[in-house]
């Protein structure tokens, strides 16, 4: 049933990549969080609705581009950002699409994703995926006979020593304690920051570190959001032997209150993130 999805997601990530060229442009209209939206968000979405909501398994369908959750007949809740790092496109760097599948109804909390996963579009197509406890990367290849989903890394975890770090929003508006947290990673790691939170957690996946989306002066929910990019991300983290915190927990602890609600995220070496939950307490 679950695999069933991520095949459904595999499937799909070919489709959408082919479809940037022509979207660069944005929409008119914006995003349940206020965003401008472009028309490659609105052609992921669709597409994965589409495809999502044809699988006997998967009971609704909501997205960070949708106001409210898409009903049907299924076990799971299917929660997409289906650009991630959208704003990329424009400047041509790496972006992808990230799925959280739930146990329970949305907005669920992190402890009931059964599955999680992001595509990321760089110089291939890979995908990330965290499901019965383990993580796989996979490389997503469109062929004569239709999409090929192959492992290429099995139980993947993260490194023992960290070496990159990426921090968003920006510096003045840093809350002092973290700020004080980024002066001494800086003197450690080396920055890796690119615009797409999950071709940056891949770069803290495959080399060891940190990233963050923290709270802000001017938002101190941060900018992600929890049933779209907090919740799946902090899932693959640690079950890739990270940790993830939304400043105080994990993030998947975080009781949620709104589809829409936005979090302060925090993902990475366990030992880099204990120290900024130290650095916040
Ligand atoms: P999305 O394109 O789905 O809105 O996500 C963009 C997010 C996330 O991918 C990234 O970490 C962050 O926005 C970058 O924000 P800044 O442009 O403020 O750096
Ligand atoms: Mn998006
Ligand atoms: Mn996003």
């Amino acid at each position: 049933m679950v695999e069933a999805i991520l095949d459904a997601v595999a499937a799909t990530a070919p489709e959408i990549r082919r479809g940037l060229p022509g979207r660069r442009a944005y929409g008119d209209e914006e995003n349940p969080s206020g965003e401008r939206r472009l028309a490659a968000d609105e052609y992921a979405d669709e597409l994965l609705e589409e495809r999502l909501l044809a699988l006997d398994a998967v009971g609704s369908y909501a997205s960070e581009e949708r106001e409210s959750v898409v009903e049907s007949e299924g076990r799971y809740h299917v929660a997409c950002d289906p650009l991630d790092g959208s704003s990329n496109l424009k400047s041509n760097n790496a972006m992808g699409t990230i799925v959280g599948v739930y146990d329970e109804p949305l907005p669920a909390p992190g402890r009931s994703l059964v599955a999680s996963a992001f595509v990321l579009f760089g110089p291939i197509t890979t995908m990330v995926a965290a499901s019965d406890g383990t993580v796989t990367e996979y490389l997503i290849e469109a062929t004569d006979d239709g999409v090929e989903r192959t492992v290429v890394t099995e139980n993947l975890r993260l490194p023992e020593n960290p070496t990159v770090y990426g921090f968003g929003g920006r510096v003045p508006d840093w809350p002092a304690d973290f700020a004080s947290y980024v002066e001494d990673i800086e003197q450690e790691l080396k920055l890796r920051y690119g615009g797409a939170m999950i071709a940056d957690v891949n770069q803290v996946l495959t080399y060891g570190g940190v990233f963050a989306y923290p709270a802000l002066e001017s938002a101190p929910n941060g900018k992600l959001r929890l049933q779209f990019e907090g919740n799946p991300i902090g899932h693959i983290v640690e079950t890739a032997g990270g940790a993830s915190s939304d400043g105080s927990r994990s993030l998947l602890d975080v009781e949620p209150t709104a589809l829409h609600e936005r979090v302060p995220v925090h993902v990475g070496t366990e030992s880099l993130i204990d120290r900024l939950e130290a650095a916040l307490a």
